[in-house]
């Protein structure tokens, strides 16, 4: 279990349930949102939360929920140690520690934060011992998100918390996140709990000040956050800059400095999304649609290399196999479109490459039942057209062990083992983040019984049997 290395009142441990092994998903996890911050977008967030060195901060607490190298923690300890000075407080363990607390799971960043803060109070003339008992006390190598509240709270939070999408939090931490944190706050962004969590921890009259993304102020993942925290928070700035201007290291993200002070008064709590009931999304007007069954995949799917029917009759194609979580991984495969777009089949004998091409397959294809009922050789089972999958839509395998969704905007059709979901005003986005990340798998529970080998079947009656989870 790794756990915070000194006793105080928000040690956080990451509890064992969820497993061993999860160095490797720790470092994996900081290599991809350990992006930090340069010192002067620092000193300005401190001075615009008001923790300067001519204020009196002896009787403040700073909390800084993710600290990575330590950047805040050191210009925050400096400013303390001056502040001190000026209003004639000792320095001292006993008068410091209790300043100051700041989080980091990775265990490398988190020694390194301390022994820069070791390193500047005793530039500062602080004691050996002092030094030493403020940098553990204030750099905790613990979880943030899973760690007890500070029951004293905090008057200034700041920092730049992680930013990384839910999808691409490792599995076990991320599981860990959806078993103890609100519903609402998860499955957009990591930056969002870690916003909710450390605004909770905020005194009122408090203020915060984060670099962060303003994909809360309009995504809709947010909209529990946006609920409980507008209400209670005055913002005071929230000015973009260039990633360059804010970041140490070279990232394509567009960064806000959020300045805001807590409103007094009760913030409510944060919802559940998932025990409230609503309508289905057949009954919100949802529509859900399987590939058409082909009848020989073979003779009217074209593999990558394949080029001998009329490109205009030529339509992206993909199976179950192409759906990830989040992405469609095309393989370059393309369906015939047997009919036009007013159902009528289209006429092989205008489309000369296409008949020979069919004709090769004339014995599989003459030898299928339909055929046998009296159906024409080369017709597919299912109408085939282009204009019932232009649309965006969500993709879903019919059958998987964990259920799984991807977006698709390129009027892709899908095989007979996919289902695609469309949204009655078309958005995609919104229909996504209500279902990505297991949240899909998570509506569908009681609803569809799982297979033999443990599958999970994404019938449309199924789907359309999902009540959104807000
Ligand atoms: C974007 S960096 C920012 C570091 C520092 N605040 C700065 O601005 O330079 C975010 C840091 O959060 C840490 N982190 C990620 N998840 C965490 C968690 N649940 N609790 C504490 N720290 C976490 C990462 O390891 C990383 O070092």
């Amino acid at each position: 279990m790794l756990q915070g290395r000194t006793s105080s009142d928000t040690v956080g441990a990451i509890p064992d349930t969820v497993g061993g092994g999860l160095e490797r998903e720790i470092d994996a996890l900081h290599r991809r949102c350990g992006v930090y911050t340069k010192p002067a977008v620092v000193r300005r967030i401190l001075d615009a939360v008001g923790w300067r060195r001519v204020a009196d901060l002896s009787r403040s607490r700073l909390l800084e929920p993710a600290a990575g190298n330590g950047e805040f923690v050191v210009e925050a300890a400096r400013r303390l140690v001056a502040s001190c000075r000026g209003h004639g407080v000792e320095i001292s363990a006993s008068s410091l520690s209790g300043r100051i607390r700041a989080f980091e799971l990775h265990p490398g960043a988190a020694d390194e934060a301390r022994s820069r803060v070791r390193a500047a109070l005793r530039e500062l003339g602080a004691h050996r011992r002092t030094a030493d008992a403020c940098a553990k006390a204030w750099v905790l190598d613990a979880d943030f998100l899973l760690a007890a509240p500070s029951r004293d709270g905090f008057t200034h939070v700041v920092g730049n918390p992680p930013y990384i999408r839910w999808s691409k939090i490792p599995t076990r931490l991320k599981a860990a996140y959806v078993d103890r944190l609100p519903r609402e706050m998860t499955g957009g962004d990591l930056f969002l709990p870690f916003l909710d969590r450390a605004l909770e921890q905020l005194r009122p009259g408090g203020r915060c000040g984060f670099l962060c993304s303003d994909r809360w102020r309009f995504m809709a993942f947010a909209e529990g956050f946006r609920r409980r925290w507008l209400p209670a928070l005055d913002v005071l700035s929230e000015d973009s800059l260039p990633a360059g201007e804010a970041f140490v290291s070279d990232v394509g993200a567009y960064p806000t400095v959020l300045i805001a002070s807590r409103r007094p008064g009760k913030v409510p709590a944060a919802r559940d999304r998932s025990i409230r009931k609503g309508k289905t999304f057949g009954e919100l007007g949802y529509v859900v649609k399987v590939g058409p069954a082909l009848g020989h995949t073979p003779a009217f799917v074209l593999e990558p290399h394949e080029t001998d029917v009329e490109p205009e009759l030529l339509r992206p194609w993909i199976d179950g196999s192409e759906i990830r979580e989040g992405d469609v991984l095309w393989r370059g495969r393309r369906v015939v479109v047997m009919h036009g777009d007013d159902g009528e089949p289209v006429d092989p004998e205008r489309f000369p490459v296409l008949a020979a091409r069919l004709g090769r397959f004339a014995g599989e294809l003459r030898r299928r039942s339909i055929v046998r009922n009296g159906a024409d050789w080369r017709r597919t089972i299912d109408r085939v057209r282009a204009g019932d999958w232009t649309r965006p839509k969500l993709v879903v395998p019919e059958l998987a062990k964990v259920p799984r969704l991807a977006i698709d905007r390129s009027g892709a059709i899908p095989s007979h083992g996919v289902y695609a979901i469309f949204a009655p005003d078309d958005d995609i986005d919104a229909l996504y983040e209500r279902l990505r990340d297991g949240k899909l798998a998570r509506a569908l529970e009681g609803i569809s019984p799982r297979v033999k080998g443990g599958y999970v079947r994404c019938y449309k009656r199924f789907l359309l049997a999902i009540r959104p989870l807000r």
